[in-house]
């Protein structure tokens, strides 16, 4: 049977969400279906809802993208970071007569279902949306931040670690040349997956990630004075230092540049600390900090092979899903293959966590590359 289908990006981007929106077309039309996109998240049913965009425009065809005798018919969409359907970073669905005119939406846009591209925010608020209106909703997560739960990958999560441990390959020489302590702040949100992926791969000295290190204290800044001074010792005269954004200041809250804190933090005790009389300081009147915030950076790039052949993956399960009319699912990587999750036990968790002030899915304190990263001698508080 002939369907009609919808697709919305929500939260912050990622890269591979066009390679989701590309694959689902792609998946969609060989099987004769509809796809529509939605404009920014569930503001593109508001949109509709108030003559602000036409149904007719939103109809995403195959080839619909090319723009003949230029690209030579190149299948761009699945290499181009961002998504071509806008995002929605923060909605206003707690108004109930916003929330019902999305709804309505929904329902004179005569979807047979919808896919939701989103992280935990916004699954969480979809899926309201979608109890509330009756839709046949389908999510697939994405992040760079890796924490929605019941899903070992989410679609973003490794270009950005490509880009956070390329940017460390590029600032070693640098630090290398100047004898200095690199301070590289990596988002993350709550979570330290990225943090502590792109520590281990781009030869980080120290990974500070809030599951370990939740705040910084002076026997924190301590601990890593010495451990940068005994590396000079055994002849790394730098170092490189990966904090994760979620880590709070000394007083448990956040900071927007926990990276110059902790340099402001490390130069005043590393003075200290090179006029007592311990032998790892001898030579050392201070340790010289750069703090650098990778920011959206890492939102960006193009999508590397793995995030593409996952946005495929969850693509084809998302409408296999559709073509059984089995809805409310989250579309999940678990233990090497596509798997599905219902989005009722997903969102669940999801609000118990954040009404405690948690993070979703966090690194395991002692999970594999904890262990991993402690035996290469990396510190991590
Ligand atoms: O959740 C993704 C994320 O990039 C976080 O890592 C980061 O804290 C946040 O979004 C930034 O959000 P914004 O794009 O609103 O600045």
């Amino acid at each position: 049977m002939n369907k009609k289908i919808g697709i919305l990006t929500s939260g912050g981007d990622c890269p591979g969400l066009n390679a989701i929106i590309h694959a689902v077309v792609k998946c969609a039309s060989h099987k004769g279906w509809e796809v529509y996109g939605i404009p920014y998240g569930t503001d593109g049913f508001l949109k509709l809802e108030h003559g602000k965009c036409r149904s007719e425009d939103l109809k995403l065809r195959e080839h619909g993208y090319d723009l003949p005798g230029l690209l030579h018919g190149i299948d761009i969409l699945q290499f181009l970071s961002g998504s071509i359907l806008g995002s929605l970073s923060k909605g206003n669905t707690e108004d109930k007569a916003i929330a019902q005119t999305i709804i309505q939406g929904y329902q004179n846009l005569e979807l047979d279902a919808l896919i939701a591209v989103g992280g935990d925010g916004s699954l969480d608020i979809i899926y309201d949306l979608a109890q509330k209106g009756g839709w046949n909703l389908v999510g697939i997560p994405k992040t760079i931040d890796n924490d929605v739960p019941f899903t070992e990958r989410s679609i973003g999560f490794r270009t950005a670690v490509d880009t956070v441990t390329s940017a460390l390959y590029d600032l070693t020489f640098t630090a290398a040349s100047h004898d200095r302590t690199m301070i590289v702040q990596v988002m993350g949100r709550n979570a330290g997956h990225l943090a502590l992926h792109a520590g281990i791969a781009g030869g980080a000295d120290i990974i500070l990630i809030p599951e370990l290190t939740p705040k910084i204290d002076p026997d924190l800044i301590n601990d890593i004075c010495i451990r940068i001074a005994q590396l000079r010792w055994s002849g790394r005269k730098f170092a490189l230092i990966v904090i994760a954004e979620g880590v709070k200041n000394q007083a448990g809250e956040k900071e927007k540049y926990i990276g110059d804190y902790l340099a402001q933090q490390i130069d005043e005790i590393s003075h200290k600390l090179c006029l007592t009389d311990k032998p790892e300081f001898c030579d050392l009147d201070a340790i010289e900090t750069r703090a650098t915030v990778l920011g959206h950076i890492q939102r960006s790039g193009t999508p590397s092979s793995y995030d593409r052949l996952l946005a495929a993956a969850f693509a084809k399960k998302a409408i296999d899903l559709i073509a059984e009319e089995k809805y409310n699912q989250l579309v999940v990587w678990q233990n090497g293959e596509v798997q599905t999750q219902p989005l009722d036990k997903v969102v669940a968790h999801i609000k118990q966590r954040h009404e405690l002030g948690l993070c979703p899915s966090p690194v395991e304190p002692d999970g594999f590359l904890v262990q991993t990263a402690r035996s290469l001698g990396i510190y991590l508080g």
